[in-house]
């Protein structure tokens, strides 16, 4: 249809589907969703006006929209084993924005894992609300082991006082312990949040342990490991139930995006499967087969390896290439990957020391632990000869062989 009506637009889409296709995404953030969730998300619901809360709507009309949007909220709260769940929040920042104003006051004190740590900006930094709004204390990973210094955060905790203690990250590949940021906050008496969009999809999996049952409030993406629609959801205590619910509808956002709802059902739908839990075991399998393999290859893994989906390759204390070089290379050869600060870089963070990888689109491609080694065999030659034209021309060819046997969309 768009072939035919809007030929400009369809070109573009259809070069950026043959971009997917040809190469490998190592964005630890991006997955392929199925056409199923395609199908929901590009369906009739986005043509309905729906702002409130299932069976109780502002607009007429609404009774199957109230259907789908409970049977996501279900599914949700089933996959997580939540007592409360919102899936109507459209983006991460807007979704953390709701819990910060539903359960915090302006100017509270808040404890986040610094950003340049493997912290994510929505939760403390100076160019984002929860910088603007709030006073925010970070912590740091321990500087020998690059793990959670667990101590230290209690020390923080207990010193500074704060009001809530948000626990979450983009680039961090260890566990956290969710039993003792519990400890933590309810010695220090704070709310206690947990942001898992990065590892949502393994929680759900029940392949890492679940920090809904620690938490007060836990905001997730359902698009990255989950393998959803762009969205998020907030699951929170009954407790707080009535404060985020206000806080996202009237106070952050009006019509909910229905039709990406739908597409949130039919992805909690897919990930109580029992394929789900394969899949994500074997997210978790190609990203230590790829650590390890670069280890091998001299590479420096922060932490020394992974427990999830995620690494970050120091590049610039491996090979003198720093991320920007790196990014460079990579994307030449079709692995898609992005530049990341270490934890301590000395490096500016438009030209950090770091890549970080991720597994889960790969692995979705149907691509396993023998890819896995040619991926990192691939990334070692990119990075080692990133100014040799005819190098890396090589490597781009064993990429494009690579995609043609691991097609996205069959
Ligand atoms: C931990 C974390 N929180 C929040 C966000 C922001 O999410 P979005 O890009 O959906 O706004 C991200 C994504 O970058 C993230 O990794």
């Amino acid at each position: 249809m768009i072939q035919n009506n809007d030929p400009i637009l369809a070109d573009m889409i259809a070069r950026e589907a043959k971009r997917q296709d040809t190469e490998i995404e190592l964005i630890a953030s991006e997955n392929y969703v199925s056409k199923d969730v395609l199908e929901a998300n590009g369906s009739i619901l986005t043509n309905k006006y729906a702002e409130g809360y299932a069976w109780k709507r502002y607009y007429w009309g609404c009774h199957i929209i109230d259907e789908i949007e409970t049977l996501a909220i279900d599914r949700a709260k089933q996959l997580f084993d939540a007592e409360h769940v919102n899936v109507q929040p459209l983006s991460g920042s807007p979704a953390n924005m709701a819990v910060y104003l539903g359960v915090l006051e302006p100017g509270d004190k808040v404890l986040w894992f610094s950003l340049d740590q493997g912290g994510h900006l929505t939760h403390g930094h100076p160019m984002n609300f929860s910088g603007i709004l709030y006073e925010n204390i970070p912590y740091f990973l321990n500087k020998e082991t690059e793990e959670m210094d667990m101590d230290e955060l209690e020390r923080i905790a207990m010193e500074s006082q704060p009001k809530m203690i948000i626990a979450g990250f983009s680039a961090y590949s260890r566990d956290l312990d969710w039993k003792r940021f519990r400890e933590i906050a309810d010695k220090c008496g704070a709310i206690l949040m947990a942001d898992i969009a990065h590892i949502a999809g393994l929680i759900a999996a029940g392949v890492i342990e679940n920090p809904v049952p620690y938490c007060d409030v836990v905001t997730t993406t359902t698009h990255k490991t989950l393998r959803g629609p762009r969205g998020w959801m907030i699951m929170c205590k009954k407790k707080y139930a009535k404060a985020i619910d206000r806080a996202v509808f009237p106070w952050m956002q009006w019509g909910p995006h229905e039709n990406l709802i739908a597409a949130k059902a039919v992805a909690f739908g897919e990930a109580l499967k029992p394929e789900f839990k394969e899949y994500q075991l074997q997210v978790m399998k190609n990203a230590d087969t790829i650590a390890t393999c670069l280890q091998e290859k001299g590479f420096k893994i922060v932490s020394g390896g992974t427990s999830n989906h995620l690494m970050l390759v120091d590049t610039f204390v491996s090979y003198g290439v720093t991320g920007k070089q790196a990014e460079h290379a990579l994307e030449v050869v079709g692995l898609s990957a992005n530049k990341n600060m270490v934890p301590y870089d000395t490096r500016p963070p438009m030209n950090p020391s770091g890549i970080r990888i991720g597994t889960p689109a790969a692995t979705t491609r149907g691509m396993g632990t023998q890819e896995m080694k040619e991926i990192a065999d691939i990334f070692s030659q990119a990075i080692q000869n990133h100014d040799n034209e005819a190098h890396l021309e090589t490597q781009r060819q064993r990429v494009l062989e690579l995609c043609a046997k691991f097609p996205i969309y069959k």
